[in-house]
């Protein structure tokens, strides 16, 4: 694996991966890397011949009072993890690589409407920070495959819409959660959690299961099982921020005869905010 920073060393190797025929998987990270992460790369290698993998830690995604400065940089053991699976590339660009005029002067991409709800709404500006910061890594890697978690749901959608609306010719691939032995969904920010935060965690996924198998038994008054999750997951000492049952395609609401519903979740629990979420066929 080439462990690689600018963007000279990512063009020469593109074009002899062209000229070769081979087609490249992205698997965009901030690093810290877990299960859950490497279950993704895994994914890439299935659909390219070529795999890169980016850690940078985006400050354009977190807002102020967030976690950017404690937020885990651990790259000498995410490059020994990615060596043992195989990525052809680790690339670790610094903050004027992507933002080369700055910050200030960046151009920002920017999706309205999908962006407008839950983690768009409780962290101001995170979305646009997140489409800004993948398309530049588009155009710096030119993948044809891009592989995202299901565990960020309201991100996977943006990029999907932003890769759509911009005519970007990626294929947006989503990988499926991958969850401790108690459900507690595979993030970074579980690091977080003090012995006891953690034993309490695995409830927040227990309650969108409750509520999926209300679903599936028929059950159609949405609001009534988000208000009884929440009235749980706060019971359970979590702060929540918001539960929502929406459909899986765009994130409104649903109506009865809608089959395909995701259900979403975001609280806090000591320092770390979670968030999760399943997808229920109806
Ligand atoms: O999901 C993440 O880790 C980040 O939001 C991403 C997609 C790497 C952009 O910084």
């Amino acid at each position: 694996m080439q462990v690689v920073s600018t963007r000279e060393e990512l063009r020469e190797m593109h074009e002899d991966w062209r000229h070769h025929g081979n087609h490249v998987a992205i698997v965009p990270t901030m690093g810290n890397l877990h299960e859950g992460h490497l279950s993704l790369v895994e994914l890439a290698r299935q659909h390219a011949e070529r795999v890169v993998v980016t850690v940078f830690v985006n400050p354009t995604q977190f807002g102020e009072g967030e976690d950017f400065d404690e937020y885990p940089r651990t790259l000498k053991r995410d490059t020994q993890r990615l060596k043992k699976l195989d990525a052809d590339v680790l690339f670790t660009p610094d903050v004027d690589t992507v933002y080369p005029f700055g910050i200030d002067k960046a151009t920002v991409v920017s999706v309205p409407g999908l962006t407008r709800n839950f983690c768009g709404a409780s962290r101001p500006g995170h979305f646009d920070g997140v489409t800004t910061v993948v398309a530049r890594l588009f155009a710096l890697v030119r993948p044809d495959v891009a592989v995202f978690g299901q565990k960020d749901y309201q991100q996977q959608l943006v990029i999907r819409h932003m890769t759509v609306d911009l005519s970007l010719p990626i294929r947006i691939i989503t990988a499926p959660t991958v969850r401790e032995a108690d459900g507690l969904a595979m993030s970074s920010r579980n690091q977080y959690l003090s012995e006891a935060e953690r034993a309490v965690a695995p409830r927040l996924h227990a309650s969108l299961q409750a509520i999926g198998t209300e679903l599936q038994d028929g059950k159609r008054n949405f609001a009534e099982l988000e208000n009884s999750a929440w009235a749980k997951i706060e019971a359970a000492g979590f702060t929540p921020d918001y539960v929502a049952i929406r459909r899986a395609e765009n994130l409104e609401p649903p109506d009865r005869d809608c089959d395909e519903i995701v259900v979403l979740a975001a609280a806090h629990l000591g320092k770390a905010r979670l968030i999760d979420n399943i997808v229920v066929s109806i």
